[in-house]
């Protein structure tokens, strides 16, 4: 049965202020706080970051932060590079990560900082990502073949490594499936546009051999087609990727297939 209303405990409440800074160039940050451990609602706490004494991104607040104001903040982060995918966020209302999104964006206004929306959280701006790991790894993501293996390589021509473009960059950071409402409301049976892609780059690659099984895989009412081309993933990506188009091509793969 699903549940529209939030539970009492889930309401977010006013948090703590922390002491202003002396510098001439503060960035005011609006950050989500939830421990599981303390038994309290979650709270927005406000912080004040000295943007003379740290990089320019959001990721560089926080990390200033945690170093110089609150060391019980916690979050993800491991490339600061936009390469890993591992501090993807909620910034001012958009998923993105926090190592590329300039906090200078918001000028005049505080820098609001969520986790991932509709995902459970384990602290603070940590998502708990079990399910969508688990729709990742139920597409099989990685090169799976049947013909004896080349003594080098198994090779690929320019033409067929171009049918990868648009795809391969995923960094599987997250932000798309979790700024998609069809996600939201069927997050255990819709596989998500992440998945979806990353399911796109191996039926697109040429030395792949499990193109039918791929496929077989996706025929599902809900597994694929709960996308309804909201375009909230291309809007999202960080990586300027169209999830939404991936997910058209292997529709249009499942149906030919059948002519
Ligand atoms: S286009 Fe599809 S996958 Fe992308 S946000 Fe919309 S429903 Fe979700
Ligand atoms: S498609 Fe873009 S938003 Fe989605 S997981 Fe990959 S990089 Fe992140
Ligand atoms: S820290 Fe790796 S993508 Fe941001």
């Amino acid at each position: 049965m699903v549940q529209f209303r939030l539970p009492r405990n889930s309401t977010v409440q006013d948090g703590v202020t922390w002491p202003k800074i002396d510098s001439a160039n503060i960035v005011e940050f609006h950050v989500y706080r939830w421990n599981p451990e303390d038994g309290r609602n979650p709270r927005v706490d406000t912080y004040f970051v000295d943007a003379d004494d740290c990089g320019p991104m959001v990721l560089d607040g926080l990390i200033w932060l945690k170093n110089n104001i609150d060391s019980t903040l916690t979050f993800r982060r491991s490339c600061r590079e936009g390469i890993c995918g591992s501090c993807s966020m909620n910034i001012a209302g958009q998923n993105t990560l926090a190592c590329t999104k300039a906090m200078g964006e918001e000028i005049g206004k505080p820098v609001r900082v969520f986790p991932l929306p509709h995902q459970p959280v384990i602290k603070d701006l940590v998502p708990d990502l079990t399910n969508f790991y688990a729709q990742l790894a139920s597409v099989e993501p990685w090169l799976q073949t049947k013909s004896p293996t080349p003594q080098k390589e198994w090779r690929q021509s320019i033409q067929e490594r171009e049918q990868l473009d648009g795809l391969y960059e995923c960094i599987l950071c997250a932000c798309c499936s979790t700024s998609c409402p069809s996600y939201w409301w069927n997050a255990e049976r819709f596989l998500g546009p992440a998945a979806l892609i990353q399911a796109a780059r191996w039926i697109n690659d040429s030395r792949d051999e499990a193109t039918g099984e791929r496929l077989d895989n996706l025929e599902d009412p809900y597994r694929i087609y709960r996308c309804h081309t909201i375009l909230n993933c291309a809007k999202a990506c960080p990586k300027g990727l169209n999830p939404s188009e991936a997910i058209a091509e292997l529709r249009l793969k499942l149906v030919e297939r059948k002519l």
